[in-house]
């Protein structure tokens, strides 16, 4: 079976199509793992540049620009035609309102135009299941650490579909952090990567700053406070903070990112000991970092875990999770593809909703 894969929730736009084989699996067993023919791409990221941030309307109409010729280049790649498709999958939330509206509305019009099966898909179960195409996929049960720029989770994994929220952020979220520190240090959106970068050469002993909720005995987060400790410090430190190779603004960059690895790393590790389990999977944007995964690697060797990652190029939001996962649940028989072409779309919807 062939499914079409379509992210549309916020700043990329993602198309890819996966295979799956016969079925016969179960929901913690995947019998053969679905493969990835091709996927294709297109981030916003230039383009929000100038206002620092996403702007959703501007988001929205460049979805409609590019879904369909990625779509093209897609099926191009895989030497596939649209009739080949026997399910179109797209991202049904959580995500922007309008973002959302474009990939289900496309993705409705598409199989109603072939007569095909619609499935929604749930953003962060992508991210979640994506640690599936690299070359080292996990197996059930596994804690999973999903770190995006809206959410920052921990959950308890026993198979597809089949998620037990561990603990969450109160506030705001791990990429969140990466980004209102990068921004207050002129580093422009989105501020994760650049700051990450800058990090590299600076010395994260430098400054200190709060572990929010670092002892707080459970796996929720917060990482609003760490923010405000970042601005108060970038005062104190004035304009060398925004200069371009400065020595403080390197070093205001890896105190911060040592402030949120520590957190992230730390209670990733009492997850796994809570549970018992002994496999990490790490997905969502923050989960290219070479600080967290550096961190990460160590503790779980020390500790006895096994540690997976999604492939770096699809870390970030990308139409191969979406189709992934919906592949996956399919498999599993979590769910079945309709005839149903409503596009509905949930801008808020919790992961664990997803459990049916
Ligand atoms: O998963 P994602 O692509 O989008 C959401 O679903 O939110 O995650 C994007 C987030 C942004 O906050 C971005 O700054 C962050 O991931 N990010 C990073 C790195 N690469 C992306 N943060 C820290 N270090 C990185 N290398
Ligand atoms: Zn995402």
């Amino acid at each position: 079976m062939r499914i079409l894969g379509i992210e549309s929730s916020c700043d990329e736009t993602g198309v890819a199509l996966v295979e799956t084989a016969a079925s016969g699996a179960s929901s913690s067993r995947p019998a053969t793992l679905p493969r990835l023919l091709a996927h294709a791409l297109h981030s916003q990221i230039e383009m929000h540049q100038a206002y620092g941030g996403v702007v959703p309307e501007l988001a929205s109409r460049d979805h409609i620009r590019r879904v369909l010729p990625l779509t093209t280049q897609v099926l191009q790649e895989a030497a596939c035609s649209l009739q080949d498709v026997d399910v179109v999958a797209y991202t049904r939330g959580p995500g922007l309102a309008g973002a959302l509206l474009v990939g289900s509305g496309v993705a409705c019009a598409l199989a109603a135009a072939l007569g095909k099966p619609v499935l929604g898909v749930h953003h962060l179960e992508g991210h979640l299941l994506s640690p599936f195409l690299s070359a080292d996929p996990p197996q059930f049960p596994f804690v999973a650490l999903l770190v995006s720029g809206g959410h920052t989770q921990l959950m308890r994994v026993d198979g597809v579909g089949l998620y037990a929220l561990l603990g969450e952020t109160i506030d705001d979220a791990a990429g969140e952090a990466f980004d209102k520190s990068a921004k207050l240090m002129g580093i422009p959106y989105p501020g994760g990567p650049g700051l990450a970068k800058l990090a590299e050469q600076g010395d994260p002993a430098a400054y200190k700053l709060p572990r929010p909720l670092l002892h707080s005995g459970n796996f929720d987060f917060s990482f609003a406070g760490l923010k405000t400790a970042v601005l108060t410090q970038s005062h104190k430190l004035g304009p060398a903070v925004q200069q371009e190779g400065s020595r403080i603004r390197a070093d205001l960059a890896a105190s911060t990112q040592a402030a949120i690895v520590e957190v992230l790393l730390k209670k990733s590790m009492a997850a796994l000991k809570h549970t018992g389990l002994t496999r990490l999977v790490v997905a969502g944007g923050v989960g290219a970092n070479r600080a967290l995964r550096a961190g990460l690697n160590a503790a779980c060797a020390k500790a006895g875990v096994r540690v997976h990652y999604p492939e770096l190029h699809l870390c970030t939001d990308n139409g191969a999770m979406i189709a992934m996962a919906a592949a996956m649940r399919l498999d599993a028989g979590r769910q079945q593809a309709e005839r149903r072409y409503s596009f509905d779309v949930k801008p808020r919807w919790p992961l664990d909703s997803v459990n049916y």
